[in-house]
């Protein structure tokens, strides 16, 4: 078989590139380990970036998300009674929208097979090789039969723990890391949100944030350390330790409902440098992780397809190689400026064990300086809701 643009992973990445490509012609083979049902099982996070949401309707997969998405002009950022608005819209001009990771995904999909693009499922053993040359190759299995990809670029979108990143030779990769030391617990579950928007509280108790999928859907978290186990936490338990975060106004508009999912996912930072290996890029979580504090994963993978798509068309179409040359430094400049959001909201929303008064009191007085300064609000607003590309 033989494509111009081989795609590794049929993540939101994968999906969303590919549709582009195929929108101008360029065509696509998508090899992903496991199967559709499997890759929509999968509950991530929901808040979408402006330019998320417009590169989402640039690829014919944005009807649903206009229809369903809730649009959200602020956010609550509190600690223990202190609730600081920070009013998206009057600070920056932008908005965000609350549509879940996976109907983002289901959308793509669907937009793909209206597409009618090869979208091979279950392939084990991924090999790439020859990344070297014009004509890279994918080698896969799949049903017990090995078989081989011929294409011109390979697009790696297979996640934090796919092959693409490992197929660069370790001497020339340079990795960069901070592990924090807790986990967040979610649940998901039918009943309404406390507020119209987010709130993210700090506490003394922890970090809580309440989220929500739609007027009759919530998705709560709270940190908890790492060695937890969902089946540790009962409702019940969830429920109290979840309102004892909260300001007490808040927590009085609490309904509480049972967990239709509970899981503990660990907080990361991580970026692996270069994006590109010959014919090789890489993209979304294959590159990075963020901590889901300040809601950057599904959106850099985002700007990581923008910067990618224009550059590979730009090679197929016209030839030019500037923009696959510059694909790595560009996606990284704004990967790392969303590191550093993402960073800096874990730090300034969570308890580290063994930390001492003072930590406390500095996550005080910036949630103070947040609700006293229009300059610290509007600079967290304009991170929040997506530096431009
Ligand atoms: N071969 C083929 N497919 C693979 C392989 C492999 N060796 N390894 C992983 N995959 C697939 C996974 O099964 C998954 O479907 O690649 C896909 C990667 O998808 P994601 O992990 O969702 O990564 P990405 O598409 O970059 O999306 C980034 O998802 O993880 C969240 O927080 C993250 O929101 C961000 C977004
Ligand atoms: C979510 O709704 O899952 C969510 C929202 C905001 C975040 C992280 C997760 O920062």
């Amino acid at each position: 078989m033989k494509t111009q643009v081989a795609i590794i992973g049929s993540g939101p990445s994968g999906l969303l590139l590919s549709q582009l490509l195929n929108r101008v012609g360029i065509d696509t083979v998508i090899l992903e380990r496991s199967s559709r049902d499997h890759v929509l099982a999968r509950i991530r996070a929901g808040i979408l970036e402006w330019g998320t949401v417009e590169l989402l309707r640039e690829a014919g997969a944005g009807a649903r998300l206009d229809a369903e998405g809730i649009t959200h002009d602020g956010t609550f950022m509190t600690d223990s009674d202190l609730m600081v608005h920070i009013d998206f819209k009057d600070l920056t001009g932008k908005q965000v929208m609350v549509y879940g990771q996976t109907e983002v995904t289901q959308d793509l999909f669907e937009a793909q097979d209206r597409m009618g693009t090869t979208i091979i499922h279950n392939v084990e053993d991924v090999a790439i090789h020859d990344l070297d040359t014009t004509s890279p190759r994918v080698d896969y299995t799949v049903a017990g039969e090995r078989r081989s990809l011929s294409c011109d670029w390979v697009a790696g979108c297979d996640g934090f723990h796919g092959v693409s990143r490992k197929t660069i030779p370790a001497e020339k990769r340079r990795e960069f890391e901070r592990v924090y030391p807790f986990g967040w617990l979610g649940i998901l579950a039918r009943t309404a949100p406390i507020d119209h928007e987010l709130i993210y509280a700090n506490s003394e108790h922890g970090f809580a944030l309440a989220s929500m999928r739609n007027a009759n859907l919530v998705r709560h978290y709270i940190q908890v350390p790492l060695t937890d186990k969902p089946d540790e936490w009962s409702d019940e338990r969830f429920w109290a330790e979840f309102r004892r975060r909260l300001p007490a106004s808040a927590a009085a508009k609490v309904i509480e409902a049972p967990s239709i999912e509970k899981s503990i996912a660990p907080l990361r930072s991580f970026v692996s440098e270069p994006l590109r290996w010959g014919r090789l890029f890489l993209v979304g979580d294959a590159a990075h992780i963020v901590p889901p504090t300040g809601a950057k994963g599904l959106n850099l993978a985002a700007s990581d397809v923008f910067y990618l798509y224009h550059a590979l068309v730009e090679a197929v179409k016209k030839g030019s190689e500037k923009g696959v040359d510059d694909y790595s430094a560009r996606a990284l400049n704004r990967i790392w400026k969303a590191m550093r959001f993402s960073w800096q909201m874990t730090t300034m929303l969570h308890r580290f064990d063994g930390e001492d008064a003072f930590a406390a009191q500095m996550r005080r007085a910036t949630l103070n300086h947040l609700c006293e300064s229009e300059t610290a609000r509007r600079d967290l607003a304009e991170n929040y809701t997506g530096l431009p590309y």
